[in-house]
């Protein structure tokens, strides 16, 4: 099940998102394959490759370039993550890592069929994975548009605050309208993550009940909280494991999502 994650809005933690859901699946002994197409490269980051190492890397951009029928294999590497509670699981998640330079391949937008360049290049290199999260930019440009088209399913993600909805909602129609266009012409949302909950807010509360308002069932829950151990373990590169005891209600969280995401998107047969 190939999931494309985003929202028009930047920050919202669809990388967050993305990072901790495959630590949750693969400590289940689920195989994940994480994509990074943004070119902030914040999910590579965060998996365990910084700037001076993905200099020298196949990327998603050598990917996207190539255009050629599984050529994703050649840019695979595996999650840098490590720890006691961390090095098994760490095995089972895998990463096709972005640069800054992936930008470049947006000139290639004209070009007849180059959205389809990089669901081409994962083909028969997805099908090793349970699931494969594509980390999409907070556009609704030529690379997020490159995940869509790789995708079988997408996720949003957002704060409970007004732009954030909105810029979910963009992706949304965005999608019914070119979806067909985009060779996929099933795709559709099939969860509405909702990022840095804080009760407290009573903003917060009145538009996580706008976000209901606007997707029904499609949202899951629990919402992620607003949490000092998250924004460590995400500064960090850690998984949510190598952060002790202050991080377990958020392991059980992710866990709960992780179980909506395998019966939502039926990521697991
Ligand atoms: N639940 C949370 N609790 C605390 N801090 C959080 C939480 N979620 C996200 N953050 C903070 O917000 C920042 C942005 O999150 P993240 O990078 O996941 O967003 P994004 O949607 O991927 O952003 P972009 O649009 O730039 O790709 C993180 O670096 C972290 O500091
Ligand atoms: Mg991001």
């Amino acid at each position: 099940m190939r999931i494309a994650v985003a929202n028009n809005k930047g920050g919202a933690g669809k990388t967050t998102a993305i990072a901790h859901l495959a630590e949750a699946l693969a400590a289940r002994g689920r195989r994940v394959l994480a994509v990074d197409l943004d070119p902030q490269a914040n999910l590579s980051r965060r998996l365990g490759y910084g700037e001076a190492e993905l200099a020298d890397m196949v990327t998603a951009a050598e990917v996207v370039a190539a255009n050629q029928k599984g050529c994703a294999v050649d840019a695979v590497v595996g999650c840098r993550w490590s720890g006691p509670s961390v090095d098994d699981l760490a095995t089972r998640i895998d990463l096709v890592p972005a640069r800054y330079d992936l930008e470049a391949r947006v000139a290639e937008a004209g070009q007849l069929g180059s959205h389809e360049r990089l669901d081409l290049g994962l083909s028969g290199v997805a099908e090793d994975y349970d699931v494969v999260l594509l980390d999409c930019p907070p556009s609704l440009g030529h690379l997020t548009q490159l995940g869509l088209a790789a995708a079988d399913t997408a996720v949003l993600v957002l704060r409970p605050e007004y732009d954030h909805l909105q810029g979910a909602i963009r992706v949304r129609d965005f999608i019914a309208t070119y979806r067909r266009h985009l060779g996929r012409p099933d795709l559709a949302v099939s969860g509405v993550i909702i990022n840095e909950h804080d009760r407290r807010r009573g903003l917060h509360a009145w538009h996580t009940d706008s976000v209901t308002e606007a997707f029904g069932d499609l949202v899951w829950s629990p919402p992620i909280p607003s949490r000092a151990v998250l924004a460590e373990a995400i500064d960090a590169a850690q998984p949510l494991r190598a952060r002790g005891a202050p991080a377990r209600p958020l392991i059980e969280i992710f866990s709960t999502l992780a179980d909506q995401l395998e019966v939502r998107t039926d990521a697991v047969a």
